[in-house]
């Protein structure tokens, strides 16, 4: 994953705009078929928080910060440098776009050199401390909340006009990207949960209304991608909240208990967010469009419920942070104390899977069945 393939990638255009031109006096399907064609490496689109930031917050002045050691510490293709990722390698996102076959890494929108030929693999437009609400993460000071990750897609639709021509950058985003969700759990860890830092009438909100807010602003925040010519859709639920090292070491649960409130939110939650996705595959209102529904919160609670099964020797300590049983206060940084056998933890910091979770996290989420990733899995949704 380098420059070679960025610059191969541009030839590839060049290439393709000769072949388009020779075919344009066939009907509008068949050069569409052609087109499609073309863009064989694929793209994700990437919106969230920071379990998929790749670097945007190191672009805005914010207290949500992981450029700094030992996250990325296992990042290849930094050679181990911080990147921006909170994590001490890859994040799920990356993850899936290297087994979905995408050339590079789809960059941070907010980086200087995200442009050109690089917007080909796809844009990252995550944010650490992001909410599908405005609101949400205050305690930050600044992060993007999921409304302007939509407005930033909106620069990067009209890069791709410019780039390809709008017939093919159509095509190439209907056919060839996938567009990934990953937003929801500061939600509720850093808005819901944390009322009295939150927007003053969370604090009398039953959890009912504050889920139909969420899941309300979110049905607009699909739809905008949509008007935008998105189509494959993959929108992750919430992790259970409860099981993190943060909620565990603050709520001074034992190791094999989690804390009830953030779980039975999550799971209130990601109801609703089923329900949702399943009416936008069925419903008249989004033709076309595809939204597969990755269940995160079955997924992590798996591995940490059958940590030594997958190969790890704790699924409650986090392996960089510090404070309380499971060095769960204070966020991974340079003074922070860190495990060795960084790969036999589930959790890298208080709040965030290891680089080791997310391989296997996105292994289920790529290749794996309905208990996990439903209707369909991304390998099968990248192929239609
Ligand atoms: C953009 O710059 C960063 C930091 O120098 C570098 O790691 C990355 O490879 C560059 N990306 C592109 C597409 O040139
Ligand atoms: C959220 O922010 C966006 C701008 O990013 C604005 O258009 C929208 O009205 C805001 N929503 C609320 C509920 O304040
Ligand atoms: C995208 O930007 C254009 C031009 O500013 C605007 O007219 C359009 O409403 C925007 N679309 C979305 C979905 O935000």
């Amino acid at each position: 994953m380098g420059y070679w393939t960025v610059s191969s990638m541009a030839a590839a255009v060049v290439a393709t705009a000769v072949v388009f031109a020779a075919v344009t006096t066939t009907t509008t399907t068949r050069g569409a078929e052609v087109a499609a064609d073309e863009f064989r490496s694929g793209a994700s689109f990437i919106f969230g928080d920071s379990l998929v930031d790749a670097g945007n917050n190191n672009f805005i002045p914010t207290l949500s910060r992981a450029n700094m050691t030992p996250n990325g510490i296992d990042f290849a293709a930094s050679g181990g440098t911080p990147t921006g990722r909170f994590t001490n390698g890859r994040t799920i996102a990356d993850i899936i776009g290297e087994m979905l076959g995408q050339a590079d890494y789809s960059p941070p929108f907010l980086a200087p050199n995200t442009s050109g030929a690089a917007i080909l693999n796809g844009v990252n437009y995550a944010s650490g401390g992001a909410g599908i609400l405005n609101g949400t993460g205050k305690v930050f000071v600044n992060r993007i909340w999921m409304d302007v990750q939509v407005d930033y897609f909106n620069v990067t639709r009209r890069q791709l006009d410019d780039l390809l021509g709008r017939d093919r950058a159509r095509v190439f985003l209907r056919r060839k990207a996938i567009f990934s969700v990953t937003i929801g759990s500061n939600d509720f860890l850093n808005n819901y949960l944390m009322p009295l830092l939150s927007v003053g009438t969370r604090v009398s909100e039953s959890p009912d209304a504050f889920l139909d807010d969420l899941i309300s602003h979110l049905r607009d925040q699909l739809t905008r991608l949509y008007t935008l010519d998105a189509r494959k859709f993959v929108v992750a639920n919430v992790g259970p909240l409860g099981c993190i090292p943060y909620q565990k070491t603050i709520n001074r649960v034992e190791e094999d208990e989690c804390v009830k409130l953030p779980n039975q939110l999550a799971q209130q939650y990601n109801a609703r967010l089923r329900d949702l996705l399943i009416e936008l595959n069925n419903g008249g209102d989004l033709p076309g469009a595809r939204f597969c529904l990755a269940n995160v919160y079955d997924l992590v609670l798996e591995l940490i419920t059958n940590y030594p099964k997958y190969g790890f020797q704790t699924a409650s300590m986090a392996c960089c942070g510090n404070g309380g049983s499971y060095d769960g206060l204070v966020p991974c940084g340079p003074t922070s104390s860190m495990c060795d056998a960084r790969d036999k933890y589930v959790f890298w910091d208080p709040y965030h899977p290891s680089e080791a979770a997310n391989v296997l996290l996105a292994k289920y989420i790529v290749d794996g069945d309905s208990k996990y990733i439903s209707p369909m899995n991304l390998r099968k949704l990248f192929s239609l």
